[in-house]
């Protein structure tokens, strides 16, 4: 497996609306699994291919909890979700505190349905359709945003969004020159 590099905002790639994705190969489930490891050693709890720079409609997600005991091995829950696409979203809504592994560091409140369902190939190819609630809603949620070219700052104020943007490329260009 391989670590892959994360782009990061303002990147314009992260505009960009992912393909759909024909068949579930053995190429994509290297990306799959270079995905999830990517993602385990940020550490985060969802990525979205376009975040490796491939515009593929393709998350991994895994929202197991982390055990206090840094001793213990973590349980992994894995997710790999292909095409996903929302069927069905509830009317209530919740407000959960939102960070994403394309713009580090920063947090901000976002707002999305309680519950959902998603259809969605899984990682041998098989359709399902399940139904989500709680942190993994609002997980696979932000992750479908990515697939659509949208990053949770959007939903916030211009003014907001633009100094966060500022203080990441600053860190990153603290980064570089380090
Ligand atoms: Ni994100």
């Amino acid at each position: 497996m391989a670590i892959l590099d994360i782009i990061n905002v303002p990147d314009p790639l992260l505009k960009t609306i992912s393909k759909p994705v024909d068949a579930v190969t053995d190429e994509l489930r290297k990306l799959m699994d270079d995905m999830l490891q990517t993602m385990y050693i940020a550490p985060g709890i969802g990525l979205a291919a376009i975040q490796v720079g491939v515009a593929k409609r393709v998350i991994v997600v895994d929202v197991a909890e982390i055990p206090e005991n840094p001793e213990e091995e973590p349980i992994r829950e894995p997710k790999y979700l292909v095409n996903p696409e929302v069927v069905w979203e509830s009317l209530e809504h919740n407000v959960f505190n939102e960070g994403c592994l394309s713009v580090p560091d920063h947090y901000a409140d976002v707002e999305r349905p309680i519950s959902v369902k998603i259809r969605y190939l899984d990682y041998d190819g098989q359709k399902r359709e399940e139904r989500m609630e709680g942190l993994l809603a609002t997980v696979v949620q932000h992750e479908i945003d990515h697939l659509n070219g949208i990053v949770f700052i959007d939903y916030l104020s211009k003014l907001k969004r633009s100094m966060i943007v500022k203080k990441v490329q600053k860190a990153d260009k603290e980064k570089e020159d380090a």
